[in-house]
């Protein structure tokens, strides 16, 4: 997830195009650029790290006199956060630069066919890919529109992207699908943008468009048409009233909330790529050099352990794999019988948390191979890993991690397919059934979304006086009840234990009360009728319970919230936004700073 804008109007360009990327930052931050045409030549200037060094060198040059131009605040997927990989990306005769949001899943075909026309990528990025294509066709048709139209005809994946060109000065094309993109109407301006707060302060006027469509904007005036076949298309102006605070949010009160009903894209652009749909096969091309593990030891903290433990269950069922979960505060301090031929699976959402990176050194030093799967490219964790896979969860800004526990639970789902795969012991129903499942999700996801909140809303508020929760799960439910506990306790503050199902009758039973709530996940499934006679030891204790489960279940609790069933595990994604909703309504509800909770830091770099 990029931030790009684009202008063209009566201002000198670079100011309003920076000032429109802070806005933006929230949206990836490791490296950024700008581009625009001077002295009728391209002029594109970029930095590594965050925009304030793109500042300083701008400060350096005379670019003031362009009143139109592009600019990318970067969230690396494809190459490292470096300049060379920064946008924008020109094409080899640098008559075009090009801006890009989204992922171009066939850049590798692409980039070979543009080889084998002589043309060399200077980047490691799918975007460049994208920019070498358009000036390759732009010889050929001499039409900016119709070079981008081709050339966006050959791509596969998503794109929001803005395009400056040489020989058109004080014009810009735009074109998406699948990423957002808006265009604000001003007065003698016009404004290209990923969001828009990038351009709120100017104007209030906004245009959305929709996938598969192209625009085009100079000053005075703005034209939207059809990418395939440039047929012009009527669009309305609308009006926003929101302030760039509440617009950084997408119009959601927190970032957390937003963040949770992102899940569904998130998920999809995990899968981009990661799917070869003949073959009903998982792709991981960074681990195609490393054969299955023969012991894996998965380490994290926080939100991270919980996946790793989640992940832990397939690694078992599908891929044969014997697997150990290790908490990384915990690992780095013990004599771990781990060395040579045994594989360590560091996760990490920030990629710089401070234990599991000690972890990754002690299990370096011993000889085990090291993956990390990690969403932040070029953090430390992914550097120091021996071989880096990436979660698409895009920026996560909430300190409570939500998204990028999706992404990670996507990404060990696929992990298990491909290891099960190389082991050739992946069962016959998972290799059936699985990737459509997990294909079908995003959508399904995104209808359920919304009707979920509302039943979270509701239980909160019946349940807002509760000074302790116990969460039960059996079986990936386990993983997924400590999950709930933590973001119950880390944004609410109100006390909360997750605890394995079949574990209860052992201690914490001790507990149930009719003022000690239980929040069940008693999803259908092979364990439902053990998690259904836990319940019944809670009912017997008099305690209240809150049951996710699924329809056509038949628990006679306080209060069932049914949500869709999917096939074997991909029911957990359902499971794992409700809790998190949850967590969220009821700290919302109680006043807390849901996205900045006391004494929480999102990545906790000390020990
Ligand atoms: C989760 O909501 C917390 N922010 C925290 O537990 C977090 O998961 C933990 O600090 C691990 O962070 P990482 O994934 O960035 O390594």
């Amino acid at each position: 997830m990029c931030g790009i804008i684009g202008y063209c109007g009566h201002r000198p360009a670079v100011p309003v195009i920076i000032e429109g990327l802070k806005r933006l930052e929230y949206r990836g931050y490791d490296s950024a650029g700008v581009a625009f045409i001077q002295d009728r030549e391209l002029v594109s200037v970029k930095a590594e790290g965050k925009l304030a060094n793109l500042e300083n060198k701008l400060a350096a040059q005379n670019v003031y006199q362009a009143t139109s131009g592009v600019g990318h605040t970067r969230w690396a997927t494809h190459g490292l956060p470096t300049e060379k990989n920064a946008h924008p990306h020109c094409d080899a005769a640098r008559t075009i630069a090009l801006v890009h949001n989204g992922i171009i899943e066939n850049y590798q075909e692409l980039k070979k066919e543009l080889a084998a026309a002589g043309i060399r990528c200077q980047s490691e990025t799918d975007t460049e890919v994208l920019a070498q294509l358009v000036g390759l066709y732009l010889k050929e048709k001499g039409s900016l529109a119709e070079a981008l139209s081709k050339a966006l005809g050959r791509v596969e994946g998503s794109y929001a992207i803005a395009v400056v060109s040489r020989d058109n000065p004080g014009m810009l094309y735009a074109a998406r699908k699948h990423s957002p993109l808006v265009m604000g109407v001003g007065v003698g301006e016009n404004f290209l943008a990923s969001d828009i707060p990038a351009f709120l302060p100017y104007t209030r006027e906004v245009v959305f468009l929709d996938d598969g469509e192209m625009a085009r904007i100079d000053a005075g005036s703005w034209q939207v048409m059809d990418v395939a076949t440039l047929a012009p298309i009527t669009k309305d102006v609308k009006h926003i009233t929101w302030d760039v605070s509440s617009a950084q949010k997408g119009g959601y009160k927190h970032f957390m909330l937003k963040e949770i009903f992102e899940q569904p894209t998130v998920i999809a652009d995990c899968l981009a790529g990661r799917i070869d749909r003949q073959e009903n096969r998982a792709i991981l091309p960074e681990l195609d050099d490393i054969p299955a593990p023969q012991r894996l030891f998965i380490v994290a903290c926080g939100t991270s352990y919980h996946a790793g433990l989640w992940g832990m269950y397939l690694m078992e069922q599908w891929a044969g794999i014997p697997t150990r979960v290790e908490i990384a505060s915990e690992l780095r301090y013990r004599e771990p019988i781990l060395g040579p031929g045994d594989t360590v699976l560091a996760i990490s959402q920030s990629g710089e948390t401070a234990d599991t990176l000690a972890s990754i050194h002690l299990a370096k030093a011993r000889g085990a191979k090291v993956i990390g799967l990690c969403n932040v490219v070029g953090s430390s964790v992914a550097r120091e890993s021996d071989v880096v896979v990436h979660t698409q969860a895009g920026p996560e800004i909430s300190v409570a991690s939500t998204k990028a526990m999706c992404s990670q639970l996507t990404l060990l789902t696929l992990m298990a397919l491909v290891f099960g795969q190389k082991n050739g012991v992946l069962p016959a129903d998972v290799a059936a059934n699985c990737l459509p499942a997990l294909e079908r999700l995003p959508a399904e996801l995104d209808t359920a979304l919304p009707a979920m909140r509302r039943r979270a809303k509701e239980l909160c508020r019946i349940y807002s006086e509760a000074r302790s929760f116990l969460y039960l799960g059996r079986g990936l439910c386990y993983p997924l009840a400590l999950e709930g506990a933590l973001k119950l306790k880390e944004i609410s503050y109100i006390h909360a234990e997750g605890y394995a199902a079949g574990e209860m009758k052992h201690g914490p039973i001790a507990l149930i009360d009719p003022k000690f709530p239980t929040f069940a996940l008693a999803p259908l499934g092979d364990l439902y009728s053990k998690a259904k006679s836990n319940l019944l030891e809670v009912q017997a204790r008099g305690g209240k319970i809150i049951a996710l489960t699924n329809p056509g279940a038949d628990l006679a609790v306080d209060h069932p919230w049914e949500i869709p069933l999917a096939w074997g595990p991909i029911s957990t994604f359902f499971i794992l936004p409700a809790l998190q909703l949850f967590a969220y309504e009821m700290a919302d509800y109680l006043g807390k700073d849901v996205d900045q909770p006391r004494n929480l830091a999102k990545s906790v770099t000390v020990e």
